[in-house]
C-alpha cells in the first residue's frame, strides 16, 4: 500500500494507546520527503523502560523531539514542516490540547489535527453531555468548533478497548470483567446486551485508514469498531479457548450505578471507569452502521473476538 503523503507529529506516542497508533503509522511509513515524529518529555525519552521501544521505532525512522507541551516555543518549533498532528495524550492532559490546537492553527504547515479521543462516544445522545468522564473532551470539541477555522480535526470514536475490558479491576470487580487465571467472569445484568468494541492494535489501523482517506475523515467524528459482541459471548469464547467452564456472576445495573455514585463521592480514580462501564452496558456503543467501510475497512480487516481472547489466554499462560 502507498506510504502516507504527510509529515506527522504525535503527542503521547509512548502511552497506552499512543504505542499502537505510533507503531501503525510507522508501519505505514511516510512517503519520500516526509517524516514521522513524536513529541515527548525528556523524562520519557530517557526512561530506561521505554528504550527498547524507542530504539525499535528509531530504526524504523522515527524522529524523537523532546520538549514541554506547555511551552509554546517548544511546540511551535516541533510543528515546523508538519502537516498532521495526532494527539494521544492521556486523560490528565486533555485540556492542554486547546493550546496545542491553537498553535497548530497559527502554524505555517499543520492542516489536520486528531485530538485525543479513541474511546466512548461523547456526543452519542442527549445524556452524553452530562457524563463526568466526557467533560474535558467535550470542552476540546467546543473550543475547536468556536476557535479553529483553518485546521481540520478528526475525532476517532472507537468505543471501549476490548483488550482492557477483558480484565477484572481490583476493588471494582462488580462493574464487570474477566479473570483468566481464576476462570471467573462478572457481567452486568444478564450479560446478553451487545457492546461495540475496538482492539488496541485496530485503533492504530483505524488512524492509518483515516489518514489514507482524508475526504472521508477530515472534519468528522468517525464511529469505528472491530466487532460487536455481548459479555456472555465473551465468557463462551474464554470457555472454548481454555477448555473449562467459567464461574460467572451477574451484577444488576442498578448496583453499578450505586457503586459509580459512591466512587465519585469519594473522588476515586476508578469512578470514571465505573461510569464508562455503565454507559457501555446501557448500549451507547451501538450504531446502525459504523464508518469502517468509508475508511476502506471490512470485517475481514479487523481483529475478531477469538483473536483478542486468544491473546489474553496466551498472556495469562506466561504468568
Ligand atoms: N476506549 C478505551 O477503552 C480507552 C481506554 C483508555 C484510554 N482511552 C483514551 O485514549 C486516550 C489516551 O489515553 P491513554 O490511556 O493511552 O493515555 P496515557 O497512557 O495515560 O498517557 C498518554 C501519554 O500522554 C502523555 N502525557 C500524560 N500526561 C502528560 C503530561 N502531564 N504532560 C505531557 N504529556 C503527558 C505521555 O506522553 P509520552 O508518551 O510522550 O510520555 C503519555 O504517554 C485518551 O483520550 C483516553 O480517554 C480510551
Amino acid at each position: 500500500m502507498a506510504s502516507l503523503p504527510f509529515s506527522i507529529l504525535i503527542f503521547g506516542g509512548t502511552g497506552a494507546i499512543g504505542k499502537h497508533i505510533t507503531s501503525a503509522i510507522l508501519s505505514a511509513k511516510a512517503s519520500s520527503g516526509h517524516s514521522i515524529s513524536i513529541f515527548t518529555s525528556e523524562s520519557t525519552a530517557s526512561n530506561p523502560d521505554k528504550q527498547p521501544l524507542l530504539s525499535t521505532w528509531k530504526s524504523q525512522g522515527l524522529r524523537i523531539i523532546t520538549g514541554d507541551i506547555s511551552d509554546a516555543d517548544d511546540v511551535t518549533r516541533a510543528y515546523e514542516g508538519v502537516d498532521v498532528v495526532v494527539s494521544c495524550l492521556g486523560r490528565n492532559s486533555l485540556l492542554a490540547q486547546t493550546d496545542l490546537i491553537k498553535l497548530a492553527e497559527n502554524s505555517a504547515t499543520v492542516q489536520w489535527f486528531f485530538p485525543s479521543e479513541y474511546g466512548t462516544d461523547i456526543e452519542y445522545d442527549a445524556s452524553s453531555k452530562d457524563e463526568k468522564p466526557h467533560q474535558n473532551k467535550l470542552k476540546v470539541r467546543e473550543f475547536i468548533r468556536n476557535e479553529i477555522h483553518r485546521v481540520q480535526c478528526t475525532y476517532l470514536v472507537t468505543g471501549p478497548y476490548i483488550d482492557m475490558y477483558l480484565s477484572l479491576v481490583p476493588g471494582v470487580e462488580a462493574i464487570g470483567g474477566y479473570d483468566v487465571g481464576s476462570r471467573k467472569a462478572v457481567v452486568v445484568n444478564s450479560g446478553d446486551d451487545a457492546v461495540g468494541f475496538t482492539s488496541m492494535p485496530d485503533v492504530g489501523k483505524l488512524v492509518v485508514a483515516a489518514l489514507r482517506n482524508p475526504s472521508e475523515a477530515k472534519g468528522k467524528a468517525l464511529k469505528v469498531q472491530s466487532f460487536v459482541t455481548t459479555p456472555m459471548e465473551i465468557v463462551r469464547e474464554f470457555e472454548k479457548q481454555t477448555g473449562v467452564e467459567w464461574t460467572t456472576s451477574y451484577t444488576p445495573i442498578q448496583e453499578v450505578r450505586d457503586l459509580e455514585k459512591q466512587l465519585w463521592e469519594k473522588s476515586s480514580p476508578l469512578a470514571a471507569l465505573a461510569t464508562l462501564r455503565r454507559i457501555w452496558a446501557e448500549g451507547r456503543t451501538l450504531y446502525e452502521q459504523t464508518d469502517n467501510k468509508k475508511l476502506g475497512l471490512g470485517p475481514g480487516d479487523m481483529e475478531t473476538l477469538s483473536d483478542v481472547v486468544g491473546r489474553a489466554v496466551g498472556a495469562a499462560s506466561k504468568l
